[in-house]
C-alpha cells in the first residue's frame, strides 16, 4: 500500500520510516548489526508530538537532541534545517492526526570495540506513529505509582537510548499492578519516573525536583511550569518528599501523557486519592495549547 493510504488503513505493515538517507517501508527498515546503538546503546533519542501536522515544541526537542549529542560527542547527522525537513516528511508519509515522532541518532556502525573510531557516520532513524493517549479510566481515576531507589547512572539529563533501568522500573511497577515507577534518591526525594517527570502540589504550590544530573529536562515539564506561572500558580523547583505535610496532589508529565494525575503511590492514596484541581487545571491548559496548535 502506498504511503498516501488513508490513516485508518495505516498499520505497522504500511508505515514508512526514514533510515540513513532513505524512506523505506517500516517492515523493511534495518540498521547494521554492528550499529553501536544495537551493541552498546551508544545513542540518543527524542519523542515529539505532532498535532494535525504541527509539531509541539519542536525547537526545545531539537535543542535537547543537540545537547544530548554534544554530551556523548556524536556529531548531528545533518544540519538542523534538514533534520526539520526529514521530520516533516516522515510525518507527511505517515500523517496521523495526532502523531508521535521518534528520532534516534547513534554513533554509527563499526566492528565492536568500546572506543569508537572517530570517522563514523552517525545513524539517523525517524518514525511517525499514532500518538498514544492515556485511557479515559486513567484520566478519571489517575495513574498509580511505586517508588524505587534510583539505580540509574549519573547523567539522566542526557536522553540516552540506554533504558535498561527504566525498563526494569516499569517491569517492577507492572508486577505491583502500578503504572509507573518513580525514582527516589537516598534521602527519599522524588526525582522522576521511568519515562516521565513528576510534580507535586504542596501547600498550593507546584513543586518539582530541579534540573540536574538526576532528571531529564522534560519538554512537557517545562511547558507545565510555564503554563502554571502564567496562570499565577507559584512554582518551586526543589527536592521534595512524598511525606511532606501539605502535599495534596501529584501529577506526571511526558510527551505521550501531557499532564496526568497520579492518585496512589506504593498502594497509598495521594491526597484524597482523586485527581486534584490543580492537576485538572494544568491538564486543561496543556490540552488547550494543543488544540490551539490544531487550529493553526
Ligand atoms: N520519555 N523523564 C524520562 C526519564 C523520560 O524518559 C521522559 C520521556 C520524560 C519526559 O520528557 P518529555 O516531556 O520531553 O517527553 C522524563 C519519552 C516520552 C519516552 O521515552 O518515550
Amino acid at each position: 500500500m502506498s504511503s498516501t493510504a488513508p490513516l485508518s488503513e495505516k498499520s505497522p505493515e504500511n508505515l514508512t520510516a526514514y533510515v540513513n538517507g532513505d524512506f523505506v517501508a517500516l517492515e523493511n527498515a534495518t540498521v547494521h548489526i554492528e550499529d553501536r546503538g544495537f551493541q552498546f546503546a551508544d545513542g540518543v533519542y527524542e519523542v515529539v508530538a505532532c498535532i494535525h501536522g504541527h509539531f509541539l515544541d519542536l525547537g526545545p526537542h531539537l535543542d535537547r537532541l543537540q545537547r544530548s549529542c554534544a554530551a556523548i560527542d556524536v556529531a548531528m547527522p545533518c544540519a538542523r534545517a534538514q533534520l526539520e525537513e526529514l521530520i516533516a516528511e516522515t510525518w507527511q508519509r505517515n500523517p496521523f492526526d495526532d502523531a508521535m515522532i521518534y528520532i534516534q541518532i547513534t554513533r554509527g556502525a563499526a566492528p565492536r570495540a568500546h572506543l569508537a573510531p572517530d570517522t563514523l557516520t552517525p545513524t539517523l532513524i525517524i518514525t511517525s506513529r499514532e500518538l498514544p493517549r492515556p485511557s479515559d479510566e486513567k484520566l478519571a481515576c489517575g495513574a498509580s505509582g511505586i517508588t524505587l531507589e534510583d539505580f540509574r547512572w549519573k547523567r539522566c539529563d542526557i536522553k540516552s537510548i540506554a533504558l535498561l533501568a527504566s525498563i526494569m522500573g516499569k517491569q517492577e511497577a507492572h508486577r505491583q499492578a502500578a503504572d509507573e515507577a518513580f525514582w527516589t534518591d537516598a534521602d527519599g526525594h522524588v526525582l522522576e519516573g521511568s519515562s516521565t517527570n513528576i510534580l507535586a502540589v504542596i501547600d498550593g504550590k507546584l513543586v518539582t525536583h530541579p534540573l540536574d544530573h538526576q532528571v531529564l529536562g522534560g519538554i512537557t515539564r517545562s511547558m507545565t511550569l510555564d503554563l502554571a506561572r502564567k496562570a499565577g500558580i507559584a512554582v518551586e523547583e526543589r527536592p521534595w518528599t512524598l511525606d511532606e505535610s501539605g502535599l495534596s496532589e501529584c501529577m506526571l508529565t511526558s510527551t505521550t501523557n501531557a499532564v496526568l494525575p497520579v492518585c496512589s503511590m506504593n498502594g497509598k492514596a495521594v491526597g484524597n486519592g482523586k485527581p486534584g484541581p490543580l492537576t485538572g487545571k494544568l491538564r486543561q491548559l496543556m490540552l488547550a495549547a494543543m488544540e490551539d496548535l490544531r487550529r493553526t
